[in-house]
């Protein structure tokens, strides 16, 4: 109980639970919300690189009062060989009482959580899942298309389509994306060259069908969400960038053509000029940076959800 490592963890009750949570402890009183879990002890344990995820986590639990610690594998025992399970044993024997954690394997949350016997969330593992990203594109979308909702169901996003634009096939956000929007009643449309969308690769569920070229993607677009290539993540895949920007980068043109009323979503980081350019990034469609702030109102709901499930100290 608590933990969070896939979006599907979480019923139709429990993500209005965490929707409401997020709007209601973002308007609360700061001085007030600080003393719900006073000097409660949440870990980050980071094995991968993060700016938005990692700082937004420990803003959020800052901002209810918990104590946070850190600990990133290039600057620790990790680095000198101690394994996933002695790590977070040793979390745990320091006082830990929920570990957020970010991790190159996928599955790597269940594994934690097995040996803690802590609520672990899962802040991206490998190419599986990134839940909490799911949850703040949706609150994003919600305030753009549903008047802030905060109560959704099965009919919620009815007639609303998601295109999913660029490296799907190691992208752990469109996954969980994937698997939370048609929960909803929305449309994904995953769309990208064959080597980052190989049909046989990709768990295309109900509600998820795949449009190779990008423009008749566009044209059905509500909601745009680009992603980034993840060049760590290529293993030795050769693409050739000049030819993927002509047929995948989101440019002024493009949107202005195809996707003119649509809003554009980007989980970070960006690479400008590259998938995007500069003046769509930073252009009126672009509501990336709202996404980076949903981060933080998501994220103390479910640090709250996982600290709500442990007595003080205790286990859950
Ligand atoms: N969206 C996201 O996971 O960004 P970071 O890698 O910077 O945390």
């Amino acid at each position: 109980p608590g933990s969070l490592m896939s979006v599907n963890d979480l019923s139709l009750e429990g993500l209005n639970h965490v929707l409401r949570r997020a709007t209601e402890l973002t308007a609360q009183d700061p001085l007030e919300r600080m003393r719900l879990f006073a000097k409660r002890r949440v870990a980050l344990l980071f094995y991968e690189s993060s700016t938005r995820t990692r700082t937004s986590f420990e803003l959020a639990a800052k901002a209810l009062g918990c104590d946070t610690t850190l600990v990133s594998n290039l600057s620790s025992s990790i680095e000198k060989g101690e394994s996933l399970k002695d790590t977070g044993l040793t979390i745990r024997a320091l006082g830990a009482e929920t570990i957020i954690l970010r991790h190159n394997a996928s599955g790597a949350p269940w594994l934690l959580e097995q040996y803690t016997h802590l609520p672990v969330l899962n802040a991206g593992d490998g190419m599986h899942e990134h839940p909490t990203q799911a949850l703040l594109d949706l609150r994003t979308m919600l305030a753009h298309l549903r008047g802030g909702a905060t109560e959704v169901g099965p009919e919620t996003l009815k007639g609303v389509t998601v295109s999913i634009t660029g490296d799907i096939l190691h992208s752990r956000v469109a996954r969980s994306n994937m698997l939370l929007l048609p929960r909803l009643g929305a449309e994904v449309v995953l769309c990208g060259p064959k080597e980052l969308l190989p049909e046989v690769a990709v768990t295309a569920g109900p509600g998820v069908r795949i449009e190779r070229d990008f423009e008749p993607a566009l044209k059905q677009s509500h909601v745009v969400m680009m992603l980034r290539i993840q060049a760590e993540r290529l293993a030795g895949l050769q693409l050739d960038l000049e030819e993927y920007k002509r047929a995948y980068q989101l440019t002024g043109d493009r949107l202005h053509a195809f996707a003119p009323e649509a809003i554009v979503l980007h989980p970070g980081p960006i690479i400008r000029g590259l998938e995007i350019t500069a003046g769509v990034a930073d252009g009126p469609q672009s509501k990336i940076l709202e996404q980076v702030s949903n981060g933080v109102a998501i994220r103390m709901a479910v640090v709250e959800r996982a600290l709500s499930a442990t007595s003080k100290g205790g286990r859950a």
